[in-house]
């Protein structure tokens, strides 16, 4: 087991497949964003084996992110490689759901349990203003694949932009009531790239949650936490309601996570700068024990928790660079 020096047992892996992505949403990097060169990324044997060397300390819980993790070339051999990974008992993926109309079964064949699909309103100019290049109806597609091949339950992410999308946390909200789904509402962090819309367009999880309330009643607490995100329900719905409030209400003392970026980079805190390079060890020549000892100390290391508060912000990469 890997355990910090403040008794978190770190077990939870997301790894970053890729800095790329088909979509340029505002609230994660700059439209004219510059990405890494694939020699400088993790190839695929570089992951298998970084894997095998996290599941043999104890992580058991695999997230695949990106950048879009389906932009990878060869993502389903990648899954079906991690997922037969011994002792990885869970893998799942957060993704924008573009290509999923395609990809959602062979994912599925290979290995992967389930998705996070990214949608932040229901309306498709606003979709546009959001992402610069998405069509929602892509999207929506993408979510009904998922569901289709079974890749459940379908959690869904929506990202709230003061200016943005505001308004149609009710709309989404609502497609609750019909469906077995999850939607939740994530406060907008700050990175590089775009820190000053970050910091000015945050819309708090109390003030989602209470328009949601003034429109369909009080929300019924549903037992606590599911991953980072309170759950709750509208009465008499199907799905639930989750709200990740990362910015005001931290979660860092349940925190049992630890980040691979797609450049092989071990990140102990999504908002902290300190950053482990593992990849270029394992470029030149380190063992699986030099390397076992590095990611011990890493995780002994893990930051308490952020420092937004006290308005530390992490810049030395934007949301895609780091793995959502
Ligand atoms: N704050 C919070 N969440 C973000 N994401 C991307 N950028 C930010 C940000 N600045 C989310 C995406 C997706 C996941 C990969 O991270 O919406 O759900
Ligand atoms: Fe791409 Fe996800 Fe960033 Fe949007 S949030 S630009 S879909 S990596």
């Amino acid at each position: 087991m890997a355990i910090d020096r403040f008794g978190r047992n770190i077990h939870y892996l997301r790894v970053s497949l890729t800095d790329h992505c088909n979509l340029r949403c505002v609230y994660c990097m700059p439209e004219d964003q510059t990405f890494r060169p694939n020699a400088e990324l993790m190839q695929d044997d570089e992951i298998f084996t970084l894997v095998r060397l996290f599941a043999s300390l104890g992580f058991d819980k695999i997230r695949l992110t990106g950048g879009e993790p389906t932009v990878r070339a060869d993502i389903v051999g990648l899954v079906r490689g991690i997922a037969s990974t011994e002792g990885i008992r869970s893998l799942s993926m957060t993704t924008n759901g573009i290509l999923l109309p395609r990809l959602a079964r062979p994912l599925k064949d290979a290995g992967l349990q389930r998705v996070n699909v990214s949608i932040d309103t229901l309306d498709p100019q606003k979709f546009k203003r959001l992402t610069r290049w998405g069509k929602l109806e892509q999207v929506w597609e993408g979510i009904f694949a998922a569901e289709a091949a079974g890749l459940t339950p379908i959690k869904l992410n929506a990202v709230i932009v003061r200016g943005y999308n505001e308004e149609d946390v009710l709309d989404l909200a609502a497609l609750t009531l019909e469906r077995p789904w999850q939607i939740r509402f994530i406060e907008m962090m700050p990175f590089g790239g775009v820190t000053d819309l970050q910091t000015g367009g945050v819309v708090t999880a109390a003030q989602i949650q209470h328009k949601i309330e003034s429109e369909f009643g009080l929300l019924r607490a549903e037992g606590g936490y599911d991953g980072e995100a309170r759950m709750y329900r509208i009465r008499g719905a199907q799905g639930k309601v989750g709200f990740i409030s990362s910015v005001t209400v931290p979660f860092c003392s349940a925190c049992t996570r630890a980040r691979l970026t797609a450049d092989g980079v071990l990140r102990m805190c999504l908002l902290r700068e300190k950053e482990i390079d593992l990849l270029t060890p394992l470029r030149s020549g380190a063992t699986a024990a030099d390397l076992r000892q590095m990611v011990l100390q890493a995780v002994w290391e893990k930051p308490w928790g952020h420092g937004l508060e006290d308005g530390v912000i992490p810049l030395n990469r934007a949301m895609n660079q780091i793995g959502g």
